[in-house]
């Protein structure tokens, strides 16, 4: 395995690549990786012949007052993770590198970045295509792929990628949990030993919100408020939003018709804990 911290060179080696039509997957990360960075990675070693693995903290998704300075880094042990999936290559720019002095072009997705994650953290999604799109033009993947539990991410990337005719597909997985449910996150390891019991409660939630909708429940107050109820008995949680949204256009359900995407933001201590699932309509 290689790590490439150079921009230039990583665009020519991924020419090389495309040259000799051996397929390119990528999955960008932010590094302090766990099991749900691993899988994702497992998944386009599967696919393809050649795996790239950036790991770069993007100070442009992260907000005043955010964490990018305490956002929790350690490369040496991303890369040995790295290298024992098998990836061939670890990009790992500078800031300098993808962002000089001069760097003035963003790119926007209008719409499904509106509410959600969009209403709360206003630049994030701003920087988040921004950088992927850069990305996805020096390593040049066929396959690019992201967490389900970054939902409204991935609808965003998806839909950039479509709108802009970009040349690849972008793969969406599963979310990856510890046992007891909790969506593992990098985010995750500010919790204290109290947090983190506090935080089983967005998983709870979930769940019976899956449970009743499986049961026949339609209206989207009822099914949310149901959720509300389960994590405001936490004392250390503090909901951002819970909506239950249309699982492409990500807009607002009043009702279930069939399947919608129950989507939450919650403060758990000071980390702000994100989480979703599909929620489907069963028989009454
Ligand atoms: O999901 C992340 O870790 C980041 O938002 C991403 C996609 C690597 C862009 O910085």
């Amino acid at each position: 395995m290689i790590v490439i911290d150079e921009s230039g060179r990583m665009q020519r080696m991924a020419e090389q690549w495309r040259i000799k039509n051996e397929t390119i997957g990528f999955v960008p990360t932010m590094g302090y990786l766990h099991e749900g960075h691993l899988e994702l990675m497992r998944q386009g070693k599967k696919d393809c012949r050649h795996l790239v693995v950036s790991i770069f903290v993007n100070p442009k998704q992260f907000g005043e007052g955010e964490d990018f300075g305490t956002y929790p880094r350690d490369f040496d042990r991303d890369s040995r993770l790295v290298e024992e999936v098998g990836a061939e290559v670890v990009f790992y720019p500078t800031i300098s590198q993808l962002y000089p002095p001069d760097f003035q072009t963003y790119v926007e997705v209008t719409e499904v970045t509106k509410g959600l994650c969009g209403a709360s953290r206003p630049v994030f999604f701003r920087g988040v295509a921004t950088v992927v799109t850069k990305l996805f033009n020096l390593v040049k993947p066929h396959f690019a792929y992201f967490g389900e539990k970054d939902y409204q991410q991935l609808i965003t990337i998806k839909r950039m990628v479509a709108d802009l005719d970009m040349d690849l597909e972008v793969i969406g997985c599963p979310t990856v949990r510890e046992k007891d449910g909790l969506a593992m996150s990098s985010r995750n390891v500010y919790l204290s030993v109290e947090g983190r019991k506090a935080a089983l409660c967005l998983y709870r939630a979930l769940c019976s919100v899956q449970k009743a909708a499986a049961g026949g429940e339609t209206d989207a107050e009822k099914l949310i408020n149901a959720a509300r109820e389960i994590i405001n008995k936490e004392p250390p949680a503090r909901i951002d939003y819970i909506k239950l949204c249309h699982p492409s256009t990500l807009k607002e359900l009043d009702h279930l018709e069939q399947e919608g995407r129950l989507i939450m933001a919650v403060w758990v201590e000071n980390t702000r804990l994100i989480d979703n699932g599909r929620i489907l309509l069963g028989d009454r």
